[in-house]
């Protein structure tokens, strides 16, 4: 009778480890099948891509005078990539293409406006021609590109030295022409609009037909004589210096000029945030305006 027990209980033994061998094996298994079903997705998004894509994206996605580079780091590196950053997109790398795949982009983004087509739409479900799986299939073609930037460091963003708020210091050299495009940059001009005297928030910079209003350039000289002056400015464009880095030094007379907390509505951290290029560059400009 003994010798049943035993072989019944070797056969179970025997059942379990052939069990155990299967379920590990089959692991791997799929796994295998798992990397030749991406390769054959690859390949697969690799003919739709030439077919559809390349015509604006050019041949291995370098891009075109239709359409920007995909095969790109600003892309397809870092995380986020420097593209994404830039949308503000919270998703994952694949999401951002596969929705810009799928639902094309009707409407322009500002750094891509210049192209003179909009990307289509490919999905069938937004009336496109492809498959979902052909989308798919595309996508995971543009995502194999990012093995190209694995290694990939980007640049060091370049750090900012703020100027400070002490308007003694010495600044470098102002260029006038670059301080233009600062102040609409920076978004001093949301304030600033100087049309002619007319202005929303903050007093205008262009001279005016009235006589108390002249350019910026003109009126800075002029504050310091002033007897409300409550500044520590010693020149004009000290002045300037001081209405950008401490604009409570002197709250120039106005009604919509100072807020709830009775300080001056002009932001308060342009002297942690612009470097002293971009205040000389700026005073450049505002000196200009006679
Ligand atoms: C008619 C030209 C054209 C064709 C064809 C085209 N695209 Fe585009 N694509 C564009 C343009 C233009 C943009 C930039 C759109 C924008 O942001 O305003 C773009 C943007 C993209 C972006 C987003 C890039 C980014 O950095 O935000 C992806 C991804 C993309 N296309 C993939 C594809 C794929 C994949 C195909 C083929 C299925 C394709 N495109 C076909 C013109 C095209
Ligand atoms: C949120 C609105 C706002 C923004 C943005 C703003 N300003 Fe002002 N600015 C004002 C207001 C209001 C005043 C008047 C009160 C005061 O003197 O602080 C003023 C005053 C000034 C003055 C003095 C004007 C005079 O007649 O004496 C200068 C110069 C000036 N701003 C420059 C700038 C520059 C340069 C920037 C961008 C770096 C800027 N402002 C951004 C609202 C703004």
């Amino acid at each position: 009778m003994t010798w049943r027990v035993i072989v019944g209980t070797l056969s179970f033994v025997l059942t379990m480890i052939l069990f155990g061998y299967v379920a590990v094996s089959e692991q791997d298994r799929m796994a295998t099948f798992d990397t030749a079903y991406q390769a054959r997705q690859i390949e697969t998004g690799g003919q739709l891509y030439e077919s559809n894509c390349a015509t604006c994206h050019g041949l291995d996605g370098k891009g075109s005078g239709r359409a920007p580079a995909l095969n790109s780091p600003d892309l397809l590196a870092g995380n986020p990539p420097q593209r994404l950053k830039d949308a503000g997109w919270g998703g994952t790398l694949r999401d951002y293409i596969h929705t810009t795949v799928a639902g094309g982009r009707p409407q322009a983004t500002v750094k891509f406006a210049d192209y003179p087509e909009r990307m289509p739409t490919w999905s069938q479900e937004f009336g496109g021609p492809m498959r979902s799986d052909q989308v798919d299939s595309v996508v995971a073609y543009v995502m194999n590109w990012a093995l190209n930037y694995q290694n990939f460091t980007p640049a060091p963003e370049p750090t900012v030295v703020p100027v400070g708020t002490d308007i003694t210091v010495e600044l470098p050299a102002g260029d006038a022409a670059a301080g233009e495009q600062d102040v609409t940059t920076v978004g001093c001009t949301a304030c600033h609009i100087s049309v002619g005297g007319a202005t929303t928030l903050g007093p205008a910079w262009l001279a005016s037909s009235d006589p108390n209003d002249q350019g910026m350039g003109t009126r800075a000289p002029l504050r310091l004589e002033q007897s409300d002056y409550t500044g520590k400015a010693t020149s004009g464009a000290q002045y300037l210096f001081e209405s950008i880095v401490n604009p409570d030094a002197y709250i120039v007379p106005g009604g919509t000029h100072v807020g709830a907390d009775g300080k001056s509505i002009m932001p308060h951290n342009y002297g942690t945030v612009l470097d002293a290029q971009k205040v000389a560059d700026i005073i450049a400009y505002l000196e200009s305006l006679k």
